[in-house]
């Protein structure tokens, strides 16, 4: 049986959704600078803690990266104003391919799950209110084994979890860090290329297939 684990903030979940709100706060230009700068805070922290065995909920490596990009960019957001922008994360919108995807993927039978750094209850709120939740089998977190994405350990959590083999399990992703743990684990991979300026690290690593749209996954997975 083939098992799919989709990676959720940046694949199923737009993390630009919460543009509008920065916007609201900052410039337009200033905006997209500084979702970008948090995205990718977000992530080193994770992979330091990681790295480090300090493991916290994602959601602290969320929360501190606000705070450090507010404070790289003299402080422009009121206290108010980052709880704002952290309640807004925790409802995020799904990207405008995935309700068709996960349709075609579930009436052939192939078994869906939510993979994330994010908690169990971080996930299954993130989806609820994206309207997906009746689309997975299930949610595997990353909080299981106190660690985060790449750890060989957290896909092979996946594994037990999901009671797949790596040879039939496939992650789907639009982080090149995650596909390339993936492929370290034996797994296969789809890199999801959400916009033609997204760079795959040059590793010597290739996914097994690049899609521009998961609805693109139903006759590619096999
Ligand atoms: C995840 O959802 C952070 O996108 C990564 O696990």
């Amino acid at each position: 049986m083939t098992a799919l684990a989709f990676d959720v903030y940046g694949t199923l979940i737009d993390t630009q959704g919460v543009v509008s709100l920065l916007e609201s706060y900052l410039d337009e230009d200033s905006a997209q600078q500084f979702l970008n700068r948090w995205r990718d805070k977000q992530l080193e922290y994770s992979f330091r803690r990681g790295l480090m065995q300090q493991y916290q909920d994602f959601s602290v490596c969320t929360k501190d990266a606000l705070q450090f990009t507010n404070n790289e960019h003299n402080a422009p957001l009121s206290d108010e104003q980052q709880e704002s922008l952290l309640e807004a994360y925790k409802s995020l919108p799904a990207f405008d391919d995935v309700k068709t995807a996960l349709n075609k993927l579930n009436a052939a039978g192939v078994e869906c799950f939510a993979f994330s750094n994010g908690s169990t209850s971080a996930v299954t709120e993130l989806l609820e209110n994206a309207e997906l939740s009746n689309y997975f089998k299930g949610i595997v977190s990353c909080e299981d084994v106190k660690s985060f994405k790449p750890n060989p350990d957290v896909y092979q959590h996946f594994l037990s979890k999901s009671g797949s083999r790596e040879q039939n399990t496939w992650l789907i992703s639009s982080n090149s860090f995650d596909i390339i743990g993936a492929h370290a684990a034996g797994w296969k991979t789809a890199w999801v290329k959400r916009s033609k300026e997204a760079q795959f690290d040059p590793w010597g690593v290739n996914p097994t297939i690049t899609v521009g749209s998961l609805t693109q996954l139903i006759e590619n997975i096999k």
